[in-house]
């Protein structure tokens, strides 16, 4: 009897210590897994109430991530910067890293601020060997920022074709903002020119020149890489021109290959250039890319954006267009009727097949696209006796890296 109560003397103290640190453990336990998922799971990014400005509208309501794309978004940011530690991509890419320094004199202290975006501030630049650049600077405290900072770096350096914007740089000095350094593209952005009324209206032989432009460095970017690349983030503030005003496809932040899009992840990209498939089913494919193509070519035609109710507009002009009148109502005014009839309905009339189908899988590839926008320009130059500018449809194959592995092991 005695020994009984010694037993209970003894034990229970034990068993409620033992109880408590058991209990303790599982509470930090917990506590840690919560830490985690709220580090990694990242806003939904659906970019810009305004595409002139950029202005990002982050939502929280649509729904929670699932554990794998939680899972996915860490493994993928320790991936990327482990990547950029090893400075493989410098080595990998060739791309060169820039010391602070030099883009802080090349940018006069940061004083040529030429935009500003989601992203942060872009600064133009002249460098040592006399070539400008455009540094655009990561702005401070953002994960989803720093994500696409490495997607571009990883993305960018190993993609090249003569309609993507060239990354030629990038710089991650230790307690400096992180920057990417591009071909500068001294006419800015085609939406500057859609939407800015100090700047001369575009030409419409132009507007079909850029939109061919768009169309090749996307059919690149579907057919071209390796493994293929979706942009996710198509819209006018996202295509830049040239000196001769030739067009390339740029912010590659969002973009991802193909087969590394989790179908569970939060809706990203921007507002009025969304697939609805993909908002209902969060499964982004090429044809995503191709309604949203479908936006910019209706916004090139009209010179509206989704803001100012762009697809409200092209409806209406449908059912003209099924009856009578064709797609000429759509025409940009600034145009000042100045375009030909018959290109502008070609072109509308593809423009709609881009968007109106529910169904993705009925949209046309970027390369029936490509292909419908190449005759247009190549008929047009033939009949006006000009040099063609147009070219033959052709694209450049890029040469997988050895990382690509890691990606593909990252999936599984
Ligand atoms: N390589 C470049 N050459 C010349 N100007 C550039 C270059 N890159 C960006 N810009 C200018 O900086 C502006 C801001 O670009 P940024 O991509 O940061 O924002 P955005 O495209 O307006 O919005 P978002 O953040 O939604 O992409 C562009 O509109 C363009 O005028
Ligand atoms: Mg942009």
């Amino acid at each position: 009897m005695e020994d009984i109560l010694w037993g209970l003397i003894i034990g229970f103290p034990l068993g409620l210590v033992l109880g408590l640190s058991i209990w303790c453990c599982c509470c930090l336990m917990n506590q840690k897994t919560c830490n985690t998922n709220i580090k990694t799971s990242l806003p939904i990014q659906v970019t810009g109430a305004n595409p002139g400005t950029g202005a990002n509208s982050d939502s929280t309501g649509t729904g929670q991530d699932s554990p794998r794309t939680s899972g996915w978004s860490i493994y993928m940011i320790q991936w990327l910067e482990g990547l950029i530690k090893r400075k493989n991509v410098a080595s990998a890419c060739g791309i060169p890293n820039y010391a602070f320094k030099d883009l802080q004199s090349a940018t006069l202290d940061f004083s040529t601020i030429i935009g500003k975006g989601a992203f942060g501030s872009v600064y133009k630049a002249h460098m040592e060997t006399g070539e400008t650049v455009a540094v655009k600077v990561l702005g401070t405290n953002s994960v989803q920022g720093e994500i696409e900072f490495l997607t571009e770096v990883v993305l960018l350096g190993r993609l090249h074709h003569k309609n993507l914007v060239n990354l030629v740089g990038y710089s991650t000095e230790k307690g400096h903002q992180h920057m990417l350094v591009y071909d500068y593209m001294s006419n800015g952005s085609l939406s500057s020119h859609l939407y800015d009324e100090n700047r001369e209206p575009l030409r419409w032989d132009l507007r079909v020149q850029i939109a061919l432009d768009v169309a090749r460095g996307l059919e690149y970017l579907h057919y071209g890489a390796v493994p293929p690349v979706l942009h996710r983030d198509i819209k006018s503030s996202n295509i830049l021109l040239d000196h001769s005003m030739r067009a390339r496809v740029a912010d590659f932040g969002l973009s991802r290959q193909e087969m590394m899009i989790p179908h569970t992840s939060k809706l990203m990209g921007t507002i009025g250039y969304l697939d609805p498939e993909y908002v209902s089913t969060k499964k982004f494919t090429k044809k995503s890319d191709v309604y949203s193509f479908g936006v910019l070519l209706f916004e090139l035609i009209s010179g509206r954006n989704p803001q100012q109710g762009l697809m409200e507009y092209v409806e209406l002009a449908a059912i003209d267009a099924e009856g009578t009148g064709g797609w000429g109502e759509v025409a940009d005014t600034r145009l000042d009727g100045n375009f030909d009839v018959k290109e502008l309905t070609v072109i509308a009339a593809l423009a709609y097949k881009c968007i109106i189908n529910p169904i993705s899988g009925k949209r046309p590839s970027i390369r029936d696209i490509v292909q419908n926008l190449y005759w247009t320009c190549s008929r047009r130059n033939q009949t006006q006796n000009v040099p063609d500018r147009a070219e033959e449809p052709c694209f450049e194959f890029d040469i997988p890296l050895s990382h690509e592995r890691s990606f593909t092991e990252l999936e599984r």
